[in-house]
């Protein structure tokens, strides 16, 4: 079943047996700070409008609206330098549709490449397509995997076969990892010699702080003719609960047919979305749009800062028992070493700390051995759960 799933029956589980105990939630990435003030100012007035006559909305434009698609255009591309417009921006209502989505316009037979480890969604999502082949040995036969371990700083190397779709995930999830402009030059320019495509998971970018590194691909020169980027609200203005995302389409970006022609991939995406999806509603895209003003982006800012400050909490922590940890700096995920098996140490920090964790394979084979711990909680959680795990490793 889905990893978080799996995870969430567990806990359920341990729950019943253990109705006594309070268990702290350190497992699956999910916010836990209220939506800032300027969105919920918002929100309220998208409410408000739909209450009166002259102002209700009824179906909205299935790629989002105009004041929302021009703000992220505006605050979160034009702003630091990439051309990106407003009409290649799809609103959606999550990361994880857009970028599980996304595979349905390509054929069944073509070669994906995947990290490992890396988000379950899109292993998940290509083989539910039926683009995977056997599974021989953890891994999938028509699956090309991208190793990401430590001897390679969790970043992966190219493929040395030529793929044509590729997935990447920067900061990462699950290991935290970063990547330079240099790295990920390198990718566009395979995706450009190869005719490959790359979809460019950046739901973490808030919390990248080294200015040194890149936000987006298209911070990158020519990235806008082989790659697509999707963004979200969620880890960011703590909207997983509300459902509001974004994926940039740019007009340039192609896919290839068997007969090497070229076809825009906004067209094919515009025409998969305003079939099968209706938008978002009118008061979150209100809300959304709030959190890209001054006022939301500097609150926004405030909660990136606070769960950061968590994540380096639980690294030095965990560093101080002797783990060998990587993320936590430019990312919300601490990507912890261990010399037990994954499961293992997720129930053992189950069951002797009452803390719920993330078990490293299930992001993929060469996360064995690892977890991932999440940041987002609050401060005094965080900090109980740290005394908790000392005690339960002591
Ligand atoms: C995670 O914990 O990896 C994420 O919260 C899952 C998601 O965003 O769907």
């Amino acid at each position: 079943s889905y990893l978080f799933s799996t995870i969430a029956e567990k806990i359920s589980a341990f729950e019943k047996k253990h109705p006594e105990k309070q268990i702290i939630k350190l497992g699956i990435g999910d916010v836990t700070m209220p939506l800032p003030q300027a969105c919920i100012k918002a929100f309220h007035r998208g409410v408000d409008e739909m209450a009166e006559e002259a102002t209700f909305r009824g179906y909205g434009p299935e790629q989002g609206y105009g004041f929302l698609r021009e703000r992220i255009a505006e605050t979160g591309f034009i702003q630091q330098g990439a051309d990106i417009h407003a009409d290649e921006i799809f609103i959606s209502d999550g990361a994880k549709c857009d970028t599980g989505n996304l595979q349905e316009l390509f054929d069944t037979n073509i070669t994906v490449a995947i990290p490992d480890p890396v988000y379950p969604v899109y292993l998940d999502t290509n083989i539910m397509a039926g683009r995977s082949g056997e599974l021989k040995d953890q891994r999938y036969e028509r699956i090309v995997y991208l190793d990401a371990t430590q001897e390679n700083g969790f970043v992966p190397k190219l493929p040395d076969t030529k793929v044509d779709l590729i997935y990447l995930c920067f900061p990462n999830n699950p290991t935290g990892a970063t990547i330079t402009t240099e790295e990920l030059k390198k990718w566009v320019d395979y995706a450009m010699d190869n005719k490959a495509l790359i979809i460019y998971d950046a739901a973490y970018e808030a919390f990248i702080q080294d200015k040194d590194l890149p936000r987006s691909i298209y911070e990158i020169e020519g990235a806008q003719k082989v790659a697509i980027e999707s963004r979200s609200f969620s880890k960011t203005a703590g909207f997983t609960g509300t459902r509001c995302a974004y994926t940039v389409v740019p007009k340039a970006c192609m896919a290839y047919d068997h007969a090497g022609n070229t076809h825009s991939l906004h067209d094919m995406w515009k025409r998969r979305q305003s079939t099968k999806f209706n938008g978002v509603s009118y008061p979150v895209q209100m809300a959304a749009a709030a959190a890209c003003s001054d006022e939301g982006r500097q609150e926004i800012q405030g909660l990136v800062s606070y769960y950061l400050k968590n994540a380096e909490i639980i690294r030095s922590q965990m560093q101080s028992l002797g783990l060998e940890c990587t993320g936590g700096e430019n990312s919300p995920y601490i990507w912890v070493a261990s010399d037990m098996d994954s499961w293992g140490f997720f129930d053992l920090l189950l069951e002797k700390a009452g803390v719920v964790t993330t078990p490293g394979v299930g992001f993929g084979k060469c996360g064995q051995g690892y977890i991932r711990i999440s940041a987002f909680n609050h401060r005094e959680k965080v900090m109980d759960a740290i005394s908790r795990i000392k005690k339960a490793l002591a």
